[in-house]
């Protein structure tokens, strides 16, 4: 039997693997946002993937499993991707020097983590349900970094928040990107669980 006629076959039986998502339709590329002024200016005693406990305490909020996958164009994980996430803590303050000046920062929560992600491009935080700040809807600001040097800065938002629509950062996105930033956060045991893919150009 020839190899083609083989693969029609197995095909017809859903023997062959699956493609990979979307191959014949790239995906939508995640779209750049903003950093903000309050990327760390100085990295955190710790910076791994549990924000919430610190070697200080257990930090305020509502925790949050935040997972995903780095994907390409061609729904293909990016091996190798690094994944930096950073959001203000329970009481609204970032870790940044110029914000945590402010005072009334929460000691127990780390601010920001990075990870490497590996040959299945997924990567798992745990931290906190973003809230929202003076003239900000609930977010978490990301940076990923591909393997070849490219830097994707952007953010994710929670479906459903009514802060949304009059958010300036949401609002200077294309409307057809919207959808794009926005992550459905679910209840889970201890908590919420999301799963928000970063789709890299
Ligand atoms: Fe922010």
């Amino acid at each position: 039997m020839t190899p083609t006629r083989r693969d029609a076959l197995l095909a017809a039986a859903g023997l062959l693997a699956a493609p990979p998502a979307f191959a014949a339709d790239a995906l939508r590329p995640t779209p750049a946002q903003t950093e903000g002024p309050f990327y760390p200016d100085v990295m955190p005693a710790e910076t791994d993937p549990d924000l919430v406990q610190t070697a200080r305490r257990q930090a305020k909020g509502e925790l949050l499993d935040l997972r995903g996958q780095v994907l390409g164009l061609d729904g293909r994980p990016v091996p190798g991707a690094m994944v930096e996430i950073w959001q203000c803590d329970a009481n609204g303050r970032y870790i940044a020097t110029a914000d945590a000046r402010r005072g009334g920062g929460d000691p127990g929560f780390q601010g920001f983590a990075r990870l490497k992600v590996g040959a299945d491009g997924r990567y798992a935080f745990r931290t906190i349900k973003p809230v929202a700040y003076p003239g900000r809807t609930p977010h978490i600001h990301y940076k990923v970094y591909r393997p070849d040097g490219r830097v994707l800065t952007t953010q994710m938002l929670v479906q459903g928040e009514p802060q949304n629509e009059r958010d300036g950062v949401f609002r200077q996105l294309a409307p057809a990107d919207r959808s794009l930033v926005l992550a459905r956060l679910d209840r889970a045991p201890a908590g919420w669980r999301t799963q928000w893919d970063v789709v890299l150009a």
